[in-house]
C-alpha cells in the first residue's frame, strides 16, 4: 500500500482537525486517491501540553529541522498562524523540495509575492484553500471551475465573527459590546478580537481572492478597510426600517482597467441573497462573464470545516507530486500589473445612508440639505426619528442617490461643523 508522509506544523484547532480527518476518513481517501496520506511528525511549541485528543508523544517535535531534513516527508502543512516563524518555515520547506499547504491568510496577504515566487522558482505546489472561507471551496472554484471566465466581481461575507456579532445585534437587540461578549463566550471571537472587528481578517482574505481572480498580487495594504466596532444598534434598526440589512462585506471588482478592493459595513437590500447569511456563516457571491452569478455558502472557520479544506490541498499536493498533475493556475501570477490600477475609494460612487445627530429646531434640515446639494449629493429619502420634548438632538436618517465618495467626505466634514449638529454623522454605503 502506497503511503505519503506528511508533517503538520502546529497542532491547535486546525492541526488537530486535520489529524482527526486523516485518521477517520483514511480508507475513503485511500479508495479515492490510491495513496494514503499519513502524518509522520507534528511540530509544536510544547509537546507536554494537555491536548483534547489522544495522541502518541512520538509524533511531536519542537525542532523544525527534524521535518525539513526528513526525505520521507514530502508534504508540510503550516498550521501555526502569525507571520514568524511560519513564513520562514514555509519558505524553507519549499526550498527543501517539499509541497506546502497553509491556512495562513496573514502571510499570503502580506508576503504572497515572496511565497508564490519561491513556489514557482522551486516548481513546488502550495495549497491555500483554508486561508479563505474555511470549508468553502472558494480557491478551487476560482482556480479550476471558473477558469474559463473573466471574473468581474467577488462580494463576500468572509468573517464569521463579525457576521455573528451583527446578526446578534439586530436579532437580539444587543449593542456591539454585548454581542462581542456573546461571540467570545461561544468561541466565535478571540480574546483579542482586533483582527476580526476592525475588518483586517476580511481584508487579508479579499486580498488573496482578488490576487487569484485578477491574476496579479494585490497586497492587503491596497485594501480600503473599515470594521464594525463603531456600529450602533440604532443604525441596524433604522436600516431595517428602510428595507436593508447591515453586513461587513469584502469587495473585489474589476471594471475596465480599474480594480476596486475594499472591506466595509454595507447596507444590503433585504431581497438580496446575502442577507440570508446569518450568524457565523460565510458566503461568496461571484460574477463571471459566462457563468453569471454564483453563490458559495458555508462555515468559514472551525476545526472540521477548515480541516476539510486543508486535506483537499493535501490531496492536490499528492496529485501534483505523485501523479504529476500540474494545475494551470497554481497561485496568482507574479507578472507586473501595469495594465491595472487600484481605484481609490474616493472615486467610487455609492448610494449612502447617513444618520445626522441634529438639534430639533426649524431650519436644520435645510442647512444640511443645502450643504449636500452644494456637493452634488441628491437626497432619495429622509426621516426624522422622534421629536424631543426638551431641547436636545434627534437622529435624522437620509438615503441618497449615487454620488462619489469624495463628495460625501467633503460634505460631511462641513455638516459636522454646523452648530446644530451635535455628533459625527454616521455613514454607510449601500449595495446595489
Ligand atoms: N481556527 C480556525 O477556525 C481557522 C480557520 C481558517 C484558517 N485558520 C488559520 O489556521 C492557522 C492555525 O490556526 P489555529 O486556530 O489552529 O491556531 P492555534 O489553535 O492557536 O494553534 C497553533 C498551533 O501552532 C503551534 N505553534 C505556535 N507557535 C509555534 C512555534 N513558534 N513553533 C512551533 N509551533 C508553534 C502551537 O503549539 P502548542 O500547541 O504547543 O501551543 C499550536 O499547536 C492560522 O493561520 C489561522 O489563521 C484557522
Amino acid at each position: 500500500m502506497k503511503e505519503i508522509k506528511i508533517a503538520l506544523l502546529g497542532f491547535g484547532t486546525v492541526g488537530m482537525g486535520v489529524y482527526e480527518l486523516l485518521k477517520k476518513n483514511s480508507e475513503l481517501i485511500k479508495e479515492r486517491v490510491g495513496i494514503r496520506p499519513v502524518v509522520k511528525k507534528i511540530l509544536v511549541r510544547d509537546p507536554k501540553k494537555k491536548r483534547d485528543i489522544k495522541i502518541d508523544q512520538k509524533y511531536f517535535t519542537t525542532n523544525i529541522e527534524e521535518i525539513l531534513e526528513d526525505p520521507e516527508i514530502s508534504i508540510v502543512c503550516e498550521l501555526i498562524g502569525g507571520i514568524e516563524p511560519a513564513k520562514t518555515y514555509i519558505l524553507k520547506a519549499l526550498q527543501k523540495g517539499k509541497e506546502v499547504v497553509t491556512a495562513n491568510k496573514a502571510i499570503l496577504a502580506q508576503y504572497g509575492n515572496e511565497i508564490w515566487e519561491e513556489a514557482r522558482k522551486r516548481k513546488r505546489f502550495i495549497g491555500f484553500e483554508a486561508s479563505v472561507g474555511g470549508g468553502i471551496p472558494i480557491i478551487k472554484t476560482i482556480k479550476e471551475s471558473l477558469i474559463g471566465n473573466s471574473i468581474s466581481s467577488i462580494i463576500g461575507i468572509i468573517n464569521g465573527t463579525t457576521n455573528y456579532i451583527l446578526t446578534r445585534m439586530l436579532e437580539n437587540n444587543f449593542q456591539f459590546k454585548d454581542a462581542l461578549k456573546m461571540a467570545q463566550a461561544k468561541g466565535y471571537a478571540e480574546a483579542d478580537p482586533t483582527l476580526d472587528i476592525k475588518g483586517i481578517d476580511s481584508a487579508h482574505k479579499i486580498s488573496i481572492l482578488a490576487s487569484l481572480a485578477f491574476g496579479f498580487y494585490i497586497p492587503v495594504s491596497e485594501v480600503y478597510t473599515e470594521g464594525i466596532e463603531d456600529i450602533d444598534l440604532m443604525d441596524l434598526k433604522f436600516a431595517k426600517d428602510f428595507g436593508y440589512i447591515v453586513k461587513l462585506l469584502a469587495f473585489a471588482k474589476k471594471r475596465k482597467r480599474k480594480i476596486e478592493i475594499r472591506v466595509h459595513p454595507t447596507l444590503i437590500p433585504e431581497t438580496h441573497v446575502l442577507t440570508s447569511v446569518r450568524l457565523n456563516y460565510n458566503a461568496l457571491y461571484i460574477t463571471g462573464d459566462f457563468v453569471g452569478d454564483i453563490l458559495l455558502y458555508g462555515l468559514g472557520a472551525g476545526k472540521e470545516p477548515t480541516a476539510s479544506a486543508v486535506v483537499s490541498d493535501i490531496i492536490d499536493a499528492i496529485e501534483y507530486s505523485y501523479f504529476e498533475k500540474k494545475p494551470f493556475i497554481k497561485y496568482p501570477l507574479t507578472k507586473n500589473n501595469d495594465f491595472f490600477n487600484i481605484r481609490s475609494i474616493e472615486e467610487v460612487e455609492f448610494k449612502y445612508y447617513f444618520r445626522f445627530s441634529a438639534i430639533d429646531k426649524p431650519g436644520v434640515l435645510s442647512k444640511i440639505s443645502g450643504i449636500l446639494g452644494k456637493h452634488n449629493i441628491s437626497i432619495a429619502s429622509v426621516v426624522q426619528i422622534g421629536r424631543q420634548k426638551k431641547k436636545g438632538s434627534v437622529p435624522v436618517v437620509m438615503l441618497t442617490h449615487e454620488t462619489k465618495e469624495k463628495n460625501v467626505n467633503k460634505a460631511l466634514e462641513e455638516i459636522d461643523k454646523l452648530d446644530v449638529v451635535t455628533a459625527s454623522t454616521k455613514k454607510f454605503r449601500i449595495l446595489e
